[in-house]
């Protein structure tokens, strides 16, 4: 988490640090701060708690007209969010500032080791020991790259790193291993940062720098090299996303513009994928490793939160359409577990980001067992896509509210494509079936709209239900992931407390809890467990309970029995976790709003969680 951001080049470094830092502040929001080197020769460090917003209502940007610069918002790990342990940190001199995102595990060590040579602590951040340790290295000729570079030989654990050194007032020296970092190269000009999009006012043009890579910035050079010092040539590459995604569009919040781009997001995922022969539907991006891909015999899908609800529903698309045993394991837990994956297990990892720290372990973890790994992700570039045997991205383009929406259900598509490319090639579906998938998801955009128009009354049930203590989440077979991702959209933007169920489950204990101060959510459209669905909500209902029936428009049971009816359109059964997700993520939008909640940036979280 955190985001870090860097400048050198003809312009003052401080707005620019500003307009990156309020791009990446979807990856945490506990502090902010800048270090910039003035045209006096002085290092200028300026920082506060809270968010960039209170961050600029105290900078004195007039004063500020150096045009190097770093910058830092910060997830807290290491130290309380207070103003000591904001970054950047500074050297006991003075004289070196360093921003960081990742953890240094053995920061205690060195911070003793330290000391005892006389160094000053100031934060109880693990950062500072990188200031500190980079002044101890910093003496007589040692140029600042030098001394960087014996520091990051010593740290332990996970670090994106920029340093700023009134010794070298023309450079900027950046470090990787674990945590992502970019490199923008402009026009006399050169930025860094965590992510793209925090420099897509500048550039298009990218070096995506790898794990024990560490490079020396100047306004026009780039020396990029490993952490032994050999030299590596890497061209920039040319990004496809452009600097209007950053932007609201009119829109009052993020997660609501993405909540309205999602027919074209999932337009773009499945467009030119789904234009060639329907009947014999191949993925170009798998078709490389076809041959490992026939000789599996079952697969794991590793994922985090909402990624990992997109994974429930694709265990549904694998095991249905291709045939293949499917397990749904979370990061966190399969690299801590004896996971018995072979080579004939396929391994799918899915992450919006491309960057979460446990989906990264657990992917490598599984792939010890020799079997492929096919990712899904949205950010090209990131750490997930490089190391995967193959990937198929979702082109949901930049998402910033920290509540995933759009790239959930290009997720979703993708998974529906790659299923039907296994199934196709596994023989596990006729031509004829293949055809009628490909024609059934190339729906999904004009479906997606029709369920984007009622958002007034999901609008008018937010009014009245905004209040209320606990939500219930429930449905069944392949919307009961649905469930569980409503459940987790409305606790994560409105911080009310809501459950996910499969409704058939009810019965062994939740319907306990239900009374008529719970509503129940129930994801009912009229599918092959519909009437199981319908004696599920009757039995809530016979205990006084509260029902919001999501359901096809035109169904008079299900509008009659539930308290309330949110219509959706019509759609084939593997569709509806698709069209499903748009319901619940306006209801939880519009609950946290009238909540008066940060919806982008929700409390306690960051968008891209790549600490363990
Ligand atoms: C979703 O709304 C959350 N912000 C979170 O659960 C997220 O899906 C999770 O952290 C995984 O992120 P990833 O897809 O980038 O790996």
């Amino acid at each position: 988490m955190c985001g870090i951001v860097g400048y050198l080049g003809k312009s003052r470094a401080a707005p620019i640090l500003l307009e990156g830092l309020r791009k990446l502040e979807y990856r945490g929001y506990d502090s902010a701060g800048i270090a910039t080197i003035e045209s006096t020769g002085d290092l200028r460090v300026e920082r506060s708690v809270g968010k960039l917003r209170d961050f600029e209502a105290t900078l004195p940007l007039d004063e500020l007209d150096g045009l190097v610069g770093i910058g830092h918002t910060r997830w807290a790990t290491h130290g309380k969010p207070d103003k000591a342990n904001a970054h950047p940190h500074i050297d006991s001199s003075q004289s070196v500032a360093v921003v960081h995102n990742g953890i240094i595990e053995n920061h205690r060590d060195l911070r003793r080791e330290l000391t005892n040579l006389g160094h000053n602590f100031r934060s109880q951040t693990d950062t500072e020991v990188i200031a500190q340790l980079i002044e101890h290295y910093l003496h007589n000729d040692v140029p600042l790259h030098d001394a960087v570079r014996t520091c990051l030989n010593r740290l332990e654990g996970t670090y994106a790193v920029a340093v700023l050194s009134r010794h070298a007032p023309k450079e900027i020296i950046v470090g990787r291993h674990a945590s992502p970092l970019v490199i923008g190269v402009g026009n006399e000009e050169t930025l860094v940062a965590s992510d793209v999009p925090a420099m897509l006012q500048h550039t298009k043009n990218f070096i995506v720098m790898q794990d024990g890579e560490m490079a020396r910035l100047t306004n026009n050079h780039i020396d990029l090299i490993t952490l032994e010092g050999e030299p590596i040539l890497r061209e920039a590459e040319e990004h496809p996303w452009d600097a209007d995604m950053a932007e609201k569009g009119g829109f009052t919040h993020f997660m609501q513009k993405e909540i309205y781009e999602q027919p074209r997001a999932i337009a773009d995922t499945i467009g030119e994928r789904t234009t060639t022969l329907s009947s014999r539907f191949t993925l170009d991006e798998l078709s490389e490793i076809d041959g490992k891909l026939s000789g599996i015999n079952r697969a794991i899908i590793l994922a985090c939160g909402t990624s990992w609800h997109a994974g429930l529903v694709g265990k549904y698309y694998l095991e249905e359409i291709a045939g293949i045993p499917t397990e749904v394991d979370y990061g966190s837990e399969h690299q801590y577990r004896k996971a018995l994956v072979d080579n004939n297990c396929l391994i799918i990892p899915i992450s919006q980001s491309g960057e979460t720290f446990d989906t990264l372990a657990a992917m490598r973890a599984a792939a010890r067992g020799g079997g492929p790994v096919v990712a899904i992700c949205n950010v090209l570039g990131s750490t997930m896509a490089r190391e995967a045997d193959a990937v198929v991205f979702t082109r949901a383009g930049l998402e910033i509210g920290v509540a995933a929406t759009k790239t959930f259900s290009s997720v979703l598509a993708v998974l529906y494509l790659v299923a039907t490319h296994l199934g196709a090639l596994r023989t596990s579906i006729s031509s004829e079936e293949c055809s009628t998938l490909i024609s059934n998801i190339n729906k999904a955009p004009t479906l997606l709209e029709q369920a984007l128009k009622q958002e007034s009354t999901l609008e008018s049930l937010a009014d009245k239900f905004h209040n209320v203590l606990d939500f219930l989440y429930i449905g069944r077979g392949i919307n009961y992931p649905i469930a569980l991702e409503g459940a987790l959209k409305l606790k994560e933007i409105s911080y009310i407390h809501a459950e996910g169920y499969p409704a058939g489950e009810m019965k062994h204990g939740p319907i306990a809890l239900i009374t008529d101060e719970m509503p129940v959510i129930a994801l009912a459209p009229q599918d092959d467990v519909y009437e199981k669905m319908l004696s599920n909500i009757e039995e809530a209902k016979t205990r006084d309970g509260l029902v919001i029936a999501i359901g096809f428009e035109g169904d008079s049971v299900l509008e009659g029995q539930a308290d309330h009816f949110v219509p959706m359109p019509n759609c084939p059964r593997l569709l509806t976790p698709i069209v499903l997700s748009i319901p619940v993520q306006i209801l939880a939008y519009h609950i946290a709003v009238q909540r008066g909640c940060d919806v982008d940036q929700p409390r306690n979280l960051a968008k891209t969680v790549t600490v363990e």
